[in-house]
């Protein structure tokens, strides 16, 4: 069955854009699970421009649904991670002065860098996955460090038109039958949206997408007339 982690990277985004209290991240998680989401998935950057420490503890404690935290290869953060030991890390490149996360991860060429991090998290219970380009040559690497999972990433098909999506959307295919040849389960993601979900429903094996930003944007838009609605009746009007 596919199933969908809900990305709540940007209601972060919105609290710390004024440093208050609200939206609360457990609030969202909770509104996401009773929604029908199968996971959590958020981001702990090394600038914690948007998720910070606390919310990770915060809804490892409180989740009923798999939490997938996405991470860069960096000590301090893996260590969080070790710590609180989520269902599922997933290793993302991460550089920062990128708005988000920009291309996959270069697996075939930071095996050495990768391999101690994948064996500490793997002995702490921690199900690895490798964010990747939808690239043979990654697909074989992720194979060859006995991770169990790798997440396609989207974005390109995504930010593509016409016969260059067409073209991503052949490369998203060729990875997902490979990366199932070999064992991995396969997950897909970045960049999806109502509008161009429906040619990835097709990627073979596919296990589950990770979507954020356009949910996010989305809500706004279903709520933002109930939230007006609110304080007009507030102000007793
Ligand atoms: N998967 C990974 C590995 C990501 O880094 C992101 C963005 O944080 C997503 C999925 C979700 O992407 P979007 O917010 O564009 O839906």
């Amino acid at each position: 069955m596919l199933r969908l982690g809900v990305n709540i990277d940007h209601v972060a985004t919105l609290r710390q854009a004024r440093r208050t209290a609200y939206p609360s991240l457990v609030e969202a998680a909770a509104a996401c699970e009773r929604a029908g989401a199968h996971g959590i998935t958020i981001h702990l950057r090394e600038d914690r421009r948007h998720i910070q420490d606390a919310d990770v503890y915060a809804l490892r404690k409180t989740l009923a649904v798999h939490l997938n935290l996405e991470m860069a290869n960096h000590p301090d953060i893996v260590a969080v991670a070790l710590d609180v030991r989520p269902e599922e890390v997933c290793l993302v490149p991460e550089r920062r002065e990128e708005l988000t996360t920009e291309g996959g991860l270069d697996v075939a060429g930071q095996l050495d860098e990768l391999a101690p991090v994948v064996a500490a998290l793997r002995d702490a219970g921690v199900c690895v996955s490798l964010f990747i380009d939808p690239d043979l040559r990654q697909v074989e690497a992720a194979a060859a460090l006995g991770v169990p999972y790798v997440e396609l990433h989207t974005g390109a098909y995504a930010e593509r038109a016409g016969e260059a999506r067409e073209r991503e959307l052949a490369r998203l295919v060729a990875a997902a039958a490979r990366a199932h040849e070999v064992g991995l389960t396969v997950n897909a993601g970045h960049g999806l949206s109502l509008d161009n979900v429906g040619p990835v429903l097709g990627l073979p094996h596919l296990d589950t997408l990770n979507i954020g930003h356009s949910i996010v944007c989305h809500a706004v838009f279903v709520g933002l007339e109930r939230a007006v609605r609110a304080m007009l009746e507030k102000m007793g009007m």
